[in-house]
């Protein structure tokens, strides 16, 4: 009975492009898995997400929904990248109020003998101000049947299964999805500005470029920007910087953002680039060696498919314990910092650049993050077992009311 069953998955992602672009691997993922997938976001979000597979369309679908007005959240912004840090509590007011939209979507959508009362929304709070992130999770975890996870057994088994006993729920490991390579196996230029990055790239030698990049949330200080030039520079290494223009820099030119003379004291060894860059592109360069980043989970599964030594440097949210999870498997270098206040400076991140792309020092490391990668083929076993569950422990089990 179990293969007629038409399984119909609905996403409704939180409004950050990590979270917005990991949700979308798996919708691909699923549909070409048979699934259908309605993937709900805003209008100016779902512009900014990659298209659907043309062969996909029809099982994977966009649906728009109005974001709710919110005293606070300015005009047109609609994900965590168009506000400053202290105004994300609004985007979370905001989304929570999308719980009528999304009642009415499903008991739409839902058949009529569906159980529309299995639909868990206990991500969405009368009073966003009212929960801090812990309890938001801990009522969502709280409701779920099961935990799915971007992760692999082989990554991560031992912790996989130690949150299984925390939740005391089953935790599913969906693989790293990674974003499907380009179609005829090679980058072809797009007339943009990113062009640049990859003849600039073909120009360097295999594996000797550290990649630095701090995604589309982090918002560096000034301080923190000079520091890594500093430590850059210091590295001697070549090097390819994609940077989100700062807030605080919105209106300079990148000479001052980066400190004066940067640019023309590093142009024979690097490039800064500062607008929007395809880190899985870049990544999958053939120089490409290393990759200074930031620790965001996202950046974490792309590198660890392409096999470059970390050199990281976290800065907000889980990006702290991510950098212990990958120096504690001998994957990466962690730059140093004051650990009274958790500045760092560029001398130490120079050092610990060094350290991952030349030193002896770094040898065991580089070697771990190649054979990580060999580890890593597994994706398709994941989303099979995945969709098997789906049809299977969680359809023809008996209704659960959402607490
Ligand atoms: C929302 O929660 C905050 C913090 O708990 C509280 O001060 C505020 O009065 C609440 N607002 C509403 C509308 O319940
Ligand atoms: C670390 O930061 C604290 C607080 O800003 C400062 O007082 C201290 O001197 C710093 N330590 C070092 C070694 O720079």
């Amino acid at each position: 009975m179990e293969s007629h069953l038409q399984l119909h998955v609905v996403m409704l992602p939180w409004f950050a492009f990590g979270h917005m672009i990991s949700f979308f691997l798996l919708s691909v993922a699923l549909a070409k898995a048979g699934i259908r997938v309605s993937f709900i976001s805003t209008r100016k979000n779902i512009q900014r997400l990659p298209r659907v597979p043309s062969n996909l369309e029809h099982l994977l679908k966009f649906v728009e929904f109005q974001l709710p007005v919110v005293d606070g959240l300015p005009e047109g912004a609609e994900a965590t990248i168009d506000i400053a840090m202290d105004q994300i509590q609004y985007l979370k007011v905001s989304y929570d109020r999308l719980s009528e939209q999304f009642k009415n979507f499903i008991s739409n959508e839902a058949p009529q003998n569906a159980r529309s009362e299995r639909i868990f929304v206990g991500a969405f709070g009368q009073n966003a101000s009212g929960f801090t992130d812990a309890e938001r999770l801990a009522l969502v975890v709280g409701g779920c049947e099961a935990v799915a996870v971007r992760s692999c057994r082989e990554l991560e088994g031992k912790y996989l299964d130690l949150l299984e006993k925390v939740y005391r729920k089953p935790v599913i490991p969906i693989g790293l999805l990674p974003p499907a390579p380009p179609p005829h196996g090679k980058r072809e230029n797009t007339g943009g500005d990113e062009d640049k990055i990859f003849k600039w790239l073909d120009g360097q030698k295999v594996k000797s470029v550290m990649f630095a990049a701090f995604g589309s949330e982090v918002k560096l200080s000034k301080d923190q920007v000079h520091e890594i030039a500093h430590g850059l520079e210091l590295s001697k290494l070549p090097f390819l910087w994609t940077l989100r223009k700062p807030t605080w820099a919105l209106n300079d030119d990148d000479e001052s953002i980066l400190s004066p003379g940067f640019l023309s004291r590093t142009a024979s060894v690097g490039m800064v680039h500062m607008v929007w860059a395809p880190q899985w592109e870049i990544l999958t360069h053939p120089s490409i060696g290393g990759f200074l980043c930031h620790c965001g989970w996202g950046s974490i599964v792309e590198n660890l498919q392409h096999g470059h030594v970390f050199v990281v440097l976290p800065l907000i949210l889980d990006q702290g314990l991510n950098a212990r999870f990958l120096v504690e498997k001998g994957l990466a270098i962690e730059v140093e910092r004051n650990l009274s206040d958790g500045s760092f400076k560029g001398e130490d991140v120079a050092k610990a650049l060094r350290k991952g792309m030349v030193e002896k020092e770094g040898e065991s490391i580089r070697v771990r993050a190649n054979e990580m990668k060999s580890m890593l083929v597994k994706d398709d076993y994941y989303i099979d077992a995945f969709v098997g569950y789906l049809k299977k422990d969680l359809v023809v089990k008996k209704d659960i009311s959402p607490p």
